[in-house]
């Protein structure tokens, strides 16, 4: 019995998923952050992702590869704000599935430390990571091949 298995399997995600979605819809600060008008595809994203990380199928690898998720939020400003506003609206969603308090405890741990894992920026909005910002990694010279250090 995988954790997956013990909170319902993918539907208990998908609701828990499907209520932090609509608070992000109303989000000021994190709702532009979305590149597609439609919350939908990120919402499936963040599923899978979910699913296959406490134990359930992996379609989240065979669709999208490695997670590599701090690398993936590198194009967006996370700053302390923004960890506070991801972190309120899971917490929403957590509340309103209603998890038994071990299971709950759990995933809340989980999502506090990745979500303070994803912070990116201490700048005021548009000094740091994103658009407007440095550039993203991809943007980075690749290192010397002359390089000792
Ligand atoms: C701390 C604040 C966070 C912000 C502001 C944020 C914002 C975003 C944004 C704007 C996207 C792009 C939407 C898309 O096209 O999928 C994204 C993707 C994603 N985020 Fe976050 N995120 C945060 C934290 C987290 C955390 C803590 C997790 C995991 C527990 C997470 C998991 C994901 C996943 C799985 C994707 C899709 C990655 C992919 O396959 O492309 N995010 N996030």
């Amino acid at each position: 019995m995988t954790f997956y298995d013990e909170v319902g399997g993918r539907p208990t995600f998908e609701r828990l998923v499907a209520v932090f979605y609509r608070e992000v819809a109303l989000d000021p600060v994190l709702k532009p952050m979305y590149p597609e008008e439609d919350l939908g595809p990120a919402a499936e994203r963040l599923t899978w992702f979910l699913v296959q990380y406490w134990g359930g199928p992996t379609t989240y690898g065979e669709q999208r590869g490695h997670p590599r998720l701090r690398m993936r939020h590198v194009p967006f400003h996370i700053d302390p704000d923004a960890r506070d506003r991801w972190l309120r609206h899971m917490r929403t969603a957590l509340d309103e599935v209603q998890l038994s308090p071990l299971h709950e405890a759990t995933l809340w741990d989980y999502l506090e430390r990745a979500a303070y894992a994803m912070v990116n920026t201490f700048e005021p909005s548009g000094i740091g990571a994103g658009p407007q910002g440095r550039p993203t990694l991809e943007h980075r010279a690749a290192p010397e091949s002359t390089e000792t250090t």
